[in-house]
């Protein structure tokens, strides 16, 4: 097969990059195209906007969201230690048994999956200009070729790249018209004007509440953003995208509630983006590892996670701060004595942008006004729950609501 391949930050995906997809498919150099969201990419290692499993699964649903054909997504990155140059990338993809079982889990037919292939890098004519100074361009030309978009009115000179190219390093470098418009995704999210979001991401962006104040983390500091970043890729491979999506999303939410309720802004967003870190482990080491921070305390099955969380958080992460492990470690029952924070993560949990198990406006309201009644309103849910189903509270879950009124 023809593989075209194309990376880039999707940040957020918009019409360019679609128009881009279809016109390569299109060209005839190519039979499939294999889009990459980066990850940790030399330009950007952490100036894009949204840590990238956001970027992963927006463009996952954008190209399911609009039937493209041909067209597949994927994850290598994460499986890249350090910067993912596209050299680096190349290698690991091009190896016949990666794409052979890549193609063959995106339901490509054997037969075809294990021929000889043909790979193509795909851009656009003003990075062919720069393509010289990236990392090991040789080494890039050795795995795959240039296929480089041209749009009707363009003067980049991308003749005289192309030859500079050939001459200096060899390799292949082919040309493709490029139908449809020019947008950038920088000019979407600065001017909020997300009309050419193709529908599927807009409303991943909307279920998600991505590219708003609170994704901005602004009063977040460097380190913390930074270490946002890191975890998030670090837990997608220990947790299923809703479940990733979910806890990223508790951290941003936590986040804002510690800029309305005085707390520490840093910490709400590493406890809450960790709240569910350990929630997809294998049940007989989460229960070993909830016991190892707080002895017997948690062992019912749905809820022992929280506190193995806060074990696997220390131990794989380093991290030492007990408020931080403790708001892990109770956001599913809170308990006597809460501190602000983890009332923050116990609350945020409940009712993040993607969470609709009920009518959550009442309590999504309170919580931007009085945080007590926010947590109380959401404990009284929990516990109407709990009696329907005929379940017994947490003693620590009785000790909150004892010093809440309740
Ligand atoms: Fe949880
Ligand atoms: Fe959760």
């Amino acid at each position: 097969m023809k593989i075209g391949i194309y990376g880039g930050s999707f940040d957020p995906v918009h019409n360019g990059h679609i128009a881009m997809i279809k016109s390569a498919l299109k060209s005839g150099f190519i039979d499939c195209v294999i889009v990459i969201p980066s990850v940790r990419n030399n330009f950007k290692l952490y100036a894009n906007k949204l840590p990238p499993p956001y970027r992963l699964c927006m463009m996952k649903e954008t190209v399911e969201g609009l039937g493209l054909k041909n067209c597949y997504v994927s994850d290598i990155e994460y499986g890249i230690d350090g910067v993912s140059y596209t050299a680096v990338v190349l290698a690991k993809l091009t190896s016949d048994e990666y794409i052979r079982d890549f193609l063959i889990s995106n339901d490509v037919k054997k037969k075809k999956a294990e021929e000889h292939h043909e790979f193509f890098w795909i851009m656009g004519s003003d990075t062919l200009g720069t393509f010289e100074t990236w990392y090991k361009p040789g080494e890039i030309l050795k795995y795959a070729a240039l296929l480089a978009a041209v749009r009707p009115g363009d003067d980049t000179d991308v003749d005289k790249a192309a030859s500079s190219i050939k001459k200096n390093l060899g390799g292949r470098v082919e040309i493709f018209r490029l139908d449809g418009i020019c947008c950038s995704s920088s000019e979407i999210t600065s001017s909020g004007d997300f009309s050419q979001v193709p529908k599927p991401a807009q409303e991943f962006i909307k279920r998600h509440a991505l590219y708003t104040e609170n994704t901005r983390l602004e009063g977040v500091s460097d380190t913390a953003r930074k270490q946002f970043f890191d975890y998030s890729t670090w837990m997608y491979q220990y947790l299923g995208a809703k479940r990733l999506l979910h806890t990223l999303n508790v951290g941003y939410l936590s986040a804002h509630l510690a800029d309305l309720y005085g707390c520490d802004k840093d910490k709400a967003l590493i406890a809450g983006a960790l709240h569910d870190c350990a929630k997809e482990l294998p049940i007989e080491q989460q229960l070993e590892m909830a016991k190892e921070y707080s002895g017997d305390l948690f062992t019912d099955k749905k809820i022992v996670h929280s506190s193995a969380g806060a074990t696997f958080a220390k131990e794989e992460l380093g991290i030492e701060d007990k408020e931080i492990l403790d708001a892990i470690c109770y956001h599913t029952t809170g308990r006597g004595n809460m501190t602000v924070l983890e009332k923050i993560v116990y609350l945020a949990d409940k009712i993040e942008p993607s969470r609709n198990y009920m009518d959550l406006g009442p309590i999504r309201e309170a919580a931007e006004k009085d945080l007590d009644e926010a947590v109380r309103m959401t404990a009284v849910a929990i516990r109407n729950k709990f009696i329907s189903q005929g379940r017994e509270q947490h003693p620590a879950t009785i000790a909150m609501m004892k010093e809440l009124n309740m």
